[in-house]
């Protein structure tokens, strides 16, 4: 019985040294002291005993069980703040560390390119100005010599609300405010958000930006016009740029006109972005009309003037590269986060 006892005892503490986690420190347990473990067999055995050896086995086995309990708990006394240890080690909090602060964000890129051109404008004596997203029928239509019956309404899809009034659908507006606010003579620009009920694609958004540049004044012709675009597409290109200028019509200039760049990609010689033809049209403009001039409170006898519609966001486009406009509204970080 004794030689047993040895040996149950020593295998026990065998297993328990060699039971690294909690559940095998627990097996062992269970092997050797639960309800059908070791000790309880061997107590099971002993009723064939004689009584007086009996007693005595009886006593060895409690100090066996004893002993092994007392092990087995500080083993996983141990092993439980070794866990513990670990774990503090690991969910370590440095509290003295500086704080990560504000992610810092970006300006969006058709914001970057107005800003530049408000400032390039600015530079030449023009003044910025805004008007109303939600315009009237007359500034947005009439004042710009559209009547109600003329064709060039329905090139613009409007979004028309129910008390008759809007959504821009071009900055032109912004001249014929102009005018009645600032007096000629004038240089202004109006960059802004417009909107067109437009079937959306990868060139074509129902909002989008335009930046409307108007000077008048007295003997103002064409060549003032060209000096101005020249100037400021050479600034925001950063290269000089040949313009060429082709008849264009709006009812709001006479003459008009469709600016065109020499293709900056191959410099005229023809390529996929201009199509082969060696330019790319960039901005309509033209003389202001008489007609407008008169709804803005200006005698066209006495002053004369240019105006221009450049599409702020497809100049954002062709300066950096980008070949879907659904890209500007899509709220994408990872686009957005280039600029
Ligand atoms: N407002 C016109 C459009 O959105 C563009 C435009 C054409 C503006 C000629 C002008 C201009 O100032 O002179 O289609």
């Amino acid at each position: 019985m004794l030689e047993r006892f040895d040996k149950l005892l020593e295998s026990a503490l065998a297993q328990l040294a060699s039971a690294s986690t909690l559940e095998a420190v627990e097996a062992v347990r269970v092997e050797f002291l639960g309800r059908k473990g070791s000790v309880a067999e061997i107590s099971k055995e002993m009723g064939k005993l004689a009584p007086e050896e009996r007693a005595q086995t009886g006593k060895l086995l409690n100090a066996v069980k004893q002993d092994l309990e007392s092990k087995i708990e500080s083993r996983k006394g141990a092993l439980e703040e070794e866990a513990l240890n670990k774990r503090l080690e690991s969910e370590w909090v440095d509290l003295t560390a500086p704080a990560l602060g504000v992610r810092p964000g970006s300006l969006h890129p058709v914001t970057q390119v107005q800003q530049e051109l408000e400032d390039l404008f600015r530079s030449m004596g023009f003044a910025v100005l805004d008007g109303p997203e939600v315009e009237s029928e007359y500034y947005n239509f009439d004042a710009l010599n559209i009547p109600a019956d003329h064709p060039a309404r329905d090139m613009q899809d409007t979004f028309w609300l129910k008390d008759g009034r809007l959504l821009r659908t071009h900055t032109s507006p912004v001249q014929v405010r102009g005018l009645e606010t600032l007096k000629p003579p004038l240089k202004m620009i109006a960059p802004g958000r417009v909107f067109r009920n437009e079937e959306v694609d990868a060139s074509h958004e129902h909002t989008f930006y335009q930046l409307e540049g108007m000077m008048v004044d007295r003997d103002v012709s064409v060549a003032h016009l060209i000096y101005f675009m020249k100037t400021f597409l050479s600034a925001i290109f950063k290269r000089d740029v040949t313009v060429r200028l082709r008849p264009g019509f709006f009812p709001f200039v006479e003459p008009g006109f469709e600016l065109d760049i020499q293709c900056l990609i191959c410099g005229g010689k023809g390529c996929p972005v201009c199509k082969h033809s060696g330019w790319v049209e960039l901005c309509p403009c033209g003389l202001v009309h008489p007609a407008v001039l008169r709804y803005g409170g200006a005698d066209p006898e006495e002053w004369g003037g240019f105006a221009f519609g450049l599409g702020l966001t497809r100049l954002a486009m062709m300066r950096y590269g980008i070949d879907d406009i659904r890209l500007f509204t899509s709220g994408d970080l990872r686009f957005l986060e280039q600029f």
